[in-house]
């Protein structure tokens, strides 16, 4: 068999973020109930960030649950909650193992107070961790972050504190609840569905989009590092043209 070479670290994306999607989906093929599927998807979260951490992923950012989802029948928001807590007590041993740093984004005063309160315990106690941060998005919406954003800028300049003129896009990103992150490198979405679905979509703006049909619950490690590869083949231009781009990482790779 053929070994495939490992990628270079300089063609690795810094931060990955997945939309894991197709749990129901998986689990109404084996004509199983939907929250079996949520089950499964949490084996594949705890194989997914073991191995990012393993490759070297600086941030990996897991869109676990969206604003939207509140409006799902409340059987399945409660399972989701229920998977989320036991999740967090079962994997923080793991997580200060691995030097693995936990972080949110979305509205964390939304979820329920046992499931905030473990949250708020994990994210004190890996904080000092540096080897990969794994931010969930929980109660997560783009357009409710941005427009925090707006409102928290507005009363900046309404205080006199900041100039409207002073606004530009560091400012903004600097008031998005990824401040200090970088941008993601690479979208995943599982499940075979092309679109952002309210995700960071400040953030991916330059994003590397890999869609694959493959539901959540097999989303495996094997898959991950196929999109990786997929990836590291992919020619980021950020508007300029192949040819500027081509010049640019000749003229870095011969030196100062
Ligand atoms: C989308 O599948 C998935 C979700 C809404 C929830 C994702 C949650 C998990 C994988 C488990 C909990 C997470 C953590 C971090 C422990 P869907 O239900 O929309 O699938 P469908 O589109 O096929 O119906």
């Amino acid at each position: 068999m053929t070994e495939i070479p490992p990628i270079p670290q300089e063609r690795l994306p810094r931060h990955v973020a997945i939309i894991m999607d197709g749990n129901g989906r998986w689990a109404r093929q084996r004509r199983m109930m939907r929250t079996m599927g949520h089950k499964v998807g949490v084996e594949s979260v705890q194989v997914i960030v073991r191995a990012a951490r393993e490759i070297g992923i600086e941030v990996l950012t897991l869109y676990a649950f969206s604003t939207e989802n509140w409006q799902r029948p409340p059987v399945e928001v409660t399972t989701l909650m229920g998977l989320l807590k036991t999740y967090l007590q079962k994997e923080l041993d793991s997580m200060l193992a691995n030097d693995i740093r936990l972080m949110t984004i979305g509205q964390r005063q939304r979820l329920p107070g046992d499931v905030r309160r473990i949250l708020e315990s994990s994210i004190e106690k890996t904080a000092r961790n540096s080897g990969m941060v794994l931010n969930l998005a929980l109660s997560y919406g783009s357009r409710a972050e941005i427009t925090e954003a707006v409102k928290t800028i507005a009363r900046r300049c309404a205080d006199g504190g900041l100039s409207p003129d002073d606004i530009n896009e560091g400012v903004v990103s600097a008031h998005l609840q990824t401040a200090g992150l970088p941008d993601p490198d690479l979208v995943i979405r599982t499940s075979g569905e092309s679109r952002l679905s309210n995700f960071l979509m400040w953030q991916a703006a330059y994003a590397e989009i890999y869609i694959t049909e493959t539901h959540w619950p097999d989303f495996r490690e094997a898959e991950l590092r196929e999109a990786l590869r997929v990836y590291a083949c992919r020619e980021r231009r950020f508007g300029k043209t192949g040819e500027q781009v081509k010049a640019e990482a000749a003229e870095s790779a011969s030196g100062p």
